[in-house]
């Protein structure tokens, strides 16, 4: 029998954008209550209002900074005062700075990369942990990348984090095995959202290059994942998803279509 997501507590971080605020609306379609959290609060106002037309059965949004150890113990604090108990967790706030190589890397995007994809995911994962460890059945999705699988040029940092991403995803399971609770990786490769945007820092034609003359995954195909994994029957872990679109047979190599 599925897990009914109905009157369930999900918490999804970086839902302002892309996968998460999309996977928000998702959940709340399956009457949900909604916990999400981003540092764009004004972004978050707004996807808390799709959630709500969406049939959540309530919605909360709290400013969250990933990077920061005790923005992200206050932001779970105030999460704690909403429920004692948390079903689903996603880790998804992250993303990539840059595609500069080694030798011309800046400390900065570093900085930030292994700051909100890496460490981010472990303090919001210890703060939320004893939410869940009483809660047989509940379960978390980290957002990986096909980046954390396959190395490529100009991706060393970011690649190095999400295959960090993976080994946590590795090590929870064992920790947490005997438990009850769930946790597993959910892995995109190309797929058009705010991503690239940020990656090129606000540059528009370099971000539109990326997905020239293919279709890429949207954050539709990944919050549809998001549901899937969270809705198995309990003796059901998902461990690991990889999905690409169609056109990405692998890291190098797309198929694309141009004039
Ligand atoms: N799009 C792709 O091709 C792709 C492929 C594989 C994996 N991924 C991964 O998927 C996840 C979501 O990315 P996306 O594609 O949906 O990109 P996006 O549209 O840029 O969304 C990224 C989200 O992460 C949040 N975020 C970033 N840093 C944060 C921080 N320090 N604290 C809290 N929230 C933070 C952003 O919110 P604020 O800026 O408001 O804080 C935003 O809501 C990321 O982990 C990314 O690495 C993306």
């Amino acid at each position: 029998m599925n897990t009914s997501l109905k009157d369930k507590w999900v918490f999804i971080t970086g839902a302002s954008a892309g996968f998460g605020a999309e996977g928000a609306v998702h959940f709340a379609r399956e009457g949900a209550h909604l916990v999400i959290g981003a540092r764009r609060v004004d972004r978050l106002e707004a996807v808390a209002a799709q959630c709500q037309e969406a049939g959540a059965a309530s919605v909360h949004f709290h400013e969250l900074d990933v990077a920061c150890t005790a923005n992200v113990n206050a932001c779970v604090a105030w999460l704690k005062e909403l429920t004692p108990q948390l079903d689903v967790l996603v880790n998804n706030a992250g993303g990539a700075h840059g595609t500069d190589t080694v030798a011309e890397g800046k400390d900065a995007d570093w900085e930030a990369m292994v700051q909100s994809n890496f460490l981010g995911l472990m303090r919001v994962t210890r703060a939320c942990l004893p939410l869940m460890m009483e809660n047989a059945g509940s379960t978390i999705i980290n957002i990986g990348s096909i980046a954390g699988r396959v190395a490529y040029e100009g991706g060393s940092v970011y690649c190095g984090v999400k295959a960090a991403e993976k080994q946590i995803t590795q090590s929870l399971r064992l920790e947490l095995n005997g438990t009850g609770v769930r946790v597993g990786t959910l892995d995109p490769g190309l797929a058009e959202t705010e991503f690239s945007i940020v990656r090129f820092k606000g540059d528009q034609s370099k971000s539109d290059k990326v997905y020239e003359g293919l279709d890429p995954l949207v954050a539709e195909d990944i919050a549809e994942a998001m549901i899937w994994m969270a809705t198995r029957p309990p003796h059901v872990c998902i461990d690991e998803i990889l999905i690409k679109c169609t056109a990405q047979a692998a890291v190098h190599k797309t198929h694309r279509v141009t004039d």
